[in-house]
C-alpha cells in the first residue's frame, strides 16, 4: 500500500491511473479537493477496490495519522500543493498554508508513524516529495540548465512556498533521519490538466473561439515534460533513488511560449481543415516577476537511475490535443463547475 497526496489533481490522477495500470499495490489517495482536485479524473476507478479515496487536508495531522495507522503505507508520494503561479500572485495565503504549513504537519504525522515502525519497515519506508524546477529561479538565455546543485532562488510566492517545503523535507532527513527523496520537475502537460495552465488554456480557449493570451513578448522559455514521463520518473525514483538525494526531472524540451501556442494552433488547424486559430493569439500584459527561462539538466536521473522520457514534445502535444478533443464533456464540466457536483453524486459518503 502506498499513500498518494493530491491524487485527484493533474499529475496525481495521472500517477494513480498509471500506477494501478501496472501494479496491484493499493493506493490510498488523500486529497482536499480544492478547485484543482477533480475526482472525475478517476471515474474509471470508482469500483476498483485498489483505490481508496479520502477527502482531507495534508495539514490535518490527526487525519493523516489515522490514515497511516489504518493503512500502514510503505511509501508516501507527496503531490498535494497549490500549484498555479498566477493564483499565487493574486492570493499567496493558500500557498503558504498548504505548501509550507501543510507539508510541515504532514511531515510531523509521518515522523511519528515512522518512528514506531519495526526495523525492516523503517528501513524500507520512503517519503517522496514532488517539487518543481521553479525553486531554482530564472535562467538567462545562455546559462546552463539547472542541476541538483543549483542554488535555490525562488521568485514567485508559489516557488518560494515549494522551496520552503523542499527545505523542510531536507531538514527532516538530516535531523530525524526520515528516508526522503525529492524530485524537481519541469513544466508538465497532458490529459486532465486544469485549463488555467498554458497548454490546456490555449487548447480550450481556441476550441471556444476565445483569445489566446500570451504574456509579455512570449519569449519566456519552459522545459516541457509529458505527464506520464513524470509519473514513470517518480516510480523509478521511488524504486531506486538514494535516500536523502534529489533528482531533477525534465524532457529536454525547451521552447518559448509563443512557439507552444503556435504549435497548438497549427495542430488544431490540421484537425479542423479550413479553420484559423492563429488569429486568436493576443499579446497581453506580462505576469509580474515573470521568470524568463527554466531548463532542467536531467543527466543525474538518466545516468544513475536509467530513466529517460518516452515522449518527445511532438508526440506528447499531439496526444494532449487529441485527449482534449476527445474529452469535451470534461472541459464543459470544469467550465460549468459540474465536476464538483459529480463528486456529490458519486461519492455521497465523502460529504456526509
Ligand atoms: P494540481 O493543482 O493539478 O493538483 C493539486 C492537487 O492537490 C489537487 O487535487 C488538490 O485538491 C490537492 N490539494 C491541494 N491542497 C491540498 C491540501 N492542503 N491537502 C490535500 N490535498 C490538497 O497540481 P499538479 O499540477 O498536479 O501538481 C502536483 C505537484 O507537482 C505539486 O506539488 C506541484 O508543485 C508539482 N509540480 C507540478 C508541475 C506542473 O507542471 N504541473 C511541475 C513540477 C512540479
Ligand atoms: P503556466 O502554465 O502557468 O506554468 P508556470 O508559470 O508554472 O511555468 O505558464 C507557462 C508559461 O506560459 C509561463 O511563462 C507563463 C505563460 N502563460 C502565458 O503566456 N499565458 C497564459 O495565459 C498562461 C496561463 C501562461
Amino acid at each position: 500500500m502506498i499513500l498518494v497526496t493530491g491524487g485527484a489533481g493533474f499529475i496525481g490522477s495521472n500517477f494513480v491511473l498509471d500506477w494501478l495500470a501496472q501494479s496491484d499495490e493499493k493506493i490510498v489517495n488523500l486529497d482536499k479537493l480544492t478547485y484543482a482536485g477533480n475526482l472525475q479524473n478517476l471515474s474509471s476507478l470508482s469500483k476498483d477496490t485498489r483505490h481508496i479515496f479520502v477527502q482531507g487536508d495534508i495539514g490535518n495531522t490527526q487525519l493523516v495519522s489515522q490514515i497511516l495507522v489504518q493503512y500502514q503505507p510503505r511509501a508516501i508520494i507527496n503531490l498535494a500543493a497549490e500549484s498555479h503561479v498566477d493564483r499565487s500572485i493574486h492570493g499567496p495565503e493558500d500557498f503558504i498554508q498548504t505548501n509550507i504549513v501543510g507539508t510541515f504537519h504532514l511531515l510531523e504525522a509521518v515522523r511519528a508513524y515512522w518512528d514506531e515502525l519495526e526495523f525492516i519497515a523503517k528501513q524500507n519506508f520512503r517519503f517522496l516529495h514532488v517539487s518543481t524546477d521553479e525553486v531554482y529561479g530564472s535562467l538567462t538565455q545562455n546559462e546552463p540548465a539547472f542541476t541538483e546543485e543549483h542554488r535555490y532562488e525562488p521568485n514567485s510566492p508559489y516557488s518560494a512556498s515549494k522551496a520552503s517545503s523542499d527545505h523542510l523535507v531536507r531538514a527532516y532527513h538530516h535531523t530525524y533521519g526520515l528516508p526522503m527523496l525529492t524530485t524537481n520537475c519541469s513544466n508538465n502537460y497532458g490529459p486532465f490538466q486544469f485549463p488555467e495552465k498554458l497548454i490546456p488554456l490555449m487548447i480550450v480557449n481556441a476550441l471556444a473561439g476565445k483569445s489566446l493570451p500570451v504574456y509579455g513578448d512570449g519569449q519566456q522559455i519552459r522545459d516541457w515534460l509529458f505527464v506520464t514521463d513524470h509519473c514513470s520518473a517518480i516510480r523509478r525514483v521511488l524504486e531506486a533513488g538514494i535516500v536523502g538525494e534529489t533528482y531533477n526531472i525534465g524532457g529536454w524540451n525547451e521552447k518559448p511560449n509563443i512557439e507552444i501556442v503556435q504549435i497548438i494552433c497549427t495542430l488544431l488547424e490540421d484537425s479542423f481543415p479550413g479553420s484559423a486559430f492563429h488569429k486568436f493569439i493576443t499579446y497581453v500584459k506580462d505576469r509580474p516577476g515573470h521568470d524568463r527561462r527554466y531548463a532542467i539538466n536531467a543527466m543525474k536521473i538518466e545516468r544513475e537511475l536509467n530513466w529517460k522520457p518516452a515522449e518527445t514534445f511532438e508526440t506528447g502535444i499531439r496526444k494532449t490535443i487529441q485527449w482534449y478533443l476527445n474529452n469535451q464533456q470534461w472541459i464543459a464540466d470544469i467550465q460549468t463547475g459540474a465536476y464538483r457536483k459529480w463528486i456529490e453524486k458519486n461519492y455521497p459518503k465523502l460529504l456526509s
